[in-house]
């Protein structure tokens, strides 16, 4: 009979007892199980709940427990629902009955609330690295083709030139967002529930804040019902990731493009692509593809869980326990991208002819020739004009900026002078001299921020 059906008279049936239980998954937990066991039976012996020999007995007995399960020799019994029982079943059967007198003063449902905080505090830490490394590389590239142009794109039509190194920063942004986001989440996330029983607060006088501290929490929640049936942290976490996600699929998508023989911006390197069954030519950024379609599961997770919670009385409710498949995927998905990202990103070979080459006839200097006129005193707006028409009489007769002559130009406006040809690409950039735009001097400027905020040492470059 199992540990927990003292008024049954039954077994579970076999189909309920596979339907309900977690151990499959939870196991997955184990680690976090046990250090929460180990710091609350060390409070019980402390405050006299329990006696110092079975203190002992239980600290010991639960770390026998860990070695066993850290060398693949931990078979849990058959009928035990989840990590945490399966663990007190083990420990009962290794040290006797003082293995009983861990479950004082707590209940499943604050400790499976301890294990997921723990377990998500854990993912926290490791993504948060995994987004610096992938920052890291892309300040590194940044850094290195500060001077390659580039056709920026809205609408996904060639609109005005940009560095490189202004493109790649924008997804630094965009991770160090990320970053803070899960900062952010690890802080209502490093709240220590234990203490709250099963819904009421426990009738012992037992030190919360103990706990917490051998925990490494930093407080102790305040309200027992709330504390058991609180899964913001695991939501608002799922919503960061889901987040970071839509970034990375975003950076996938432009690789995608990029690699294209239409673009030809990129190549990825041999070690990060696939080859085709069918065509021998093809080289395809299956990484980056995949990366993009993943995020399908990650947002998924994020409604799966969303849905669940919605309309659950107060306060522990067995829906709750369909938390935990989504959430590790959603950390096994989101760490296995940022670190593949790392590598494919950094070993990309950037084609900078291949970028000029999109640059002339794309008429991204048009705004510029614009700004020409406006420097000649015509209005905005009626600068806007006569270069629209502009471009349509060169896109016409298919000529760029440089190959129409000044006679031709004066058609439009008298105000076109030789200095027109002055207007390039270099010149377009470094106009942009204001925080945030591509020139030269801002892209330093934004290339020394990054790097201080991820502690790069920019004297060993
Ligand atoms: N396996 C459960 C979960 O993951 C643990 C808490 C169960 N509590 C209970 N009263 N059934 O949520």
């Amino acid at each position: 009979m199992s540990l927990i059906r003292g008024r049954f008279q039954k077994e579970a049936h076999q189909a309920v007892a596979r339907y309900t239980a977690s151990l499959p998954f939870d196991r997955r937990l184990f680690h976090y199980d046990i250090l929460g066991s180990i710091a609350h039976a060390k409070m019980l012996a402390r405050q006299g709940i329990i006696t110092a020999k079975d203190g002992r007995a239980i600290v010991k007995g639960l770390k026998a427990i860990e070695e066993e399960i850290e060398a693949g020799q931990f078979r849990p019994k058959t009928e035990s629902e989840d990590i945490h029982m399966a663990i007190e079943s083990r420990l009962s059967e290794m040290i006797g009955p003082s293995g009983g007198r861990l479950h004082t003063a707590r209940s499943r449902n604050d400790q499976v609330a301890l294990d997921t905080r723990l377990f998500v505090k854990d993912a926290i830490i490791q993504i948060n690295l995994a987004v610096d490394k992938l920052q890291v590389v892309l300040v590194r590239l940044a850094d290195q083709n500060q001077r390659v142009v580039l056709p920026g794109y809205t609408h996904l039509q060639r609109a005005q030139p940009v560095s490189l190194a202004h493109y790649l920063l924008a997804y630094f942004e965009m991770l160090q967002r990320d970053f803070e986001r899960f900062e952010d989440c690890f802080k209502r996330t490093d709240v220590m529930p234990l203490g709250s029983g099963a819904l009421a607060g426990v009738a012992y006088p037992i030190d919360r804040a103990y706990v917490a501290k051998q925990l490494g929490f930093s407080r102790i929640s305040r309200n027992s019902l709330d504390a058991v049936a609180d899964r913001d942290f695991v939501i608002e976490f799922e919503s960061a990731a889901s987040v970071c996600m839509m970034h990375l699929s975003r950076l996938a998508m432009e690789l995608v493009l990029w690699s294209s023989s239409e673009f030809g911006f990129i190549e990825m390197d041999d070690s990060y692509a696939h080859g085709s069954s069918i065509m021998p030519q093809k080289k395809n950024p299956d990484v980056a593809e995949l990366a993009r379609g993943k995020v399908g599961r990650v947002y998924g997770h994020l409604m799966a869980l969303m849905t669940t919670m919605k309309g659950l009385p107060l306060a522990y409710n067995s829906d709750m326990q369909e938390d935990k498949e989504g959430l590790f995927d959603t950390v096994d998905t989101l760490l296995a991208t940022l670190e593949i990202f790392a590598g494919m990103v950094e070993t990309i070979k950037f084609k900078p002819e291949r970028m000029a080459l999109t640059l002339d006839k794309g008429y991204l200097l048009a705004t510029d020739i614009a700004d020409y006129l406006v420097g000649k005193g015509v209005a905005f707006r009626s600068a806007h004009e006569i270069v629209g028409k502009l471009v349509n009489w060169a896109a016409e007769n298919d000529k760029s900026f440089a190959e129409i002559s000044l006679s031709q130009y004066r058609q439009f406006s008298k105000l076109f002078d030789d200095d027109v040809y002055l207007v390039t690409v270099d010149r377009s950039m470094a106009a942009r001299n204001n925080p945030g735009g591509t020139a030269p001097e801002q892209i330093r400027a934004a290339l020394e921020h990054a790097k201080q905020l991820l502690s790069i040492d920019t004297e060993k470059k």
